[in-house]
């Protein structure tokens, strides 16, 4: 791995703890990856305050204001570009990207899912969860394709599903290992890609 790091943004739509979490991992100058640019699809996400106090570069790509996926995915590739980003985070972010803008990023954007995928793809995992009487869920950081949900797993964590759950204390558990796993997922998947490995699975 050179000393160089890869720049990288992360996508949200919302709260942002993953963003978070990936922010103070990078705080590590060690960190194969550094959090350049967080792109948020939302005026209201309250992660871009967060990004803005910790000095790091916001831009807003509302997607409402694009009558097409294609014209938004161009917007947010003009911002990416601009900033010479290499890497891309998906952390929360609720939007299905084209198979384009997919396919032009190819080994360089994951995506982090509350679910033990392939389980649970989709939204509403914590209840599905439930309601299937699992022993077992957690959460799934993956290379993004055209198929929701569906691209190699670079990593996952899991927790025990306990007899009183509900949605939310599921989440919430399942949320601290999406915070410690997202990071050293990110690492892997760059170094894999600074070694010339053809998949972060190696
Ligand atoms: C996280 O639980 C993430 O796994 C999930 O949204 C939440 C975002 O929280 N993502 C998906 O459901 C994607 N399909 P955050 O904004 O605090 O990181």
């Amino acid at each position: 791995m050179s000393a160089a790091r890869v720049s990288t943004a992360v996508l949200i739509s919302g709260r942002g703890s993953n963003m978070q979490a990936l922010v103070e991992a990078a705080a590590d100058p060690h960190f194969p990856a550094s959090i350049d640019l967080v792109i948020a699809n939302r005026p209201d996400a309250a992660g871009l305050a967060y990004a803005q106090a910790h000095g790091i570069r916001t831009a807003l790509v509302e997607h409402r204001n694009f009558a097409s996926r294609e014209a938004f995915d161009a917007a947010l590739q003009a911002q990416l570009s601009s900033h010479h980003v290499e890497f891309i985070c998906l952390a929360g972010f609720m939007r299905v990207l084209t198979a384009d803008f997919v396919a032009a990023w190819a080994g360089r954007i994951i995506n982090i899912h509350p679910s033990l995928l392939p389980d649970f793809k989709g939204l509403d995992t914590h209840a599905r969860a439930l309601a299937a009487k699992v022993g077992e869920h957690g959460c799934s950081v993956h290379h993004v394709t055209a198929g929701l949900d569906e691209g190699e797993v670079i990593m996952q964590a899991r927790v025990a599903v306990l007899a009183d759950d509900t949605p939310a204390t599921l989440a919430a558990r399942v949320l601290r290992e999406e915070h410690r796993i997202y990071p050293l997922a990110l690492a892997k998947a760059v170094r894999a890609l600074a070694s010339g490995a053809p998949s972060a699975s190696g």
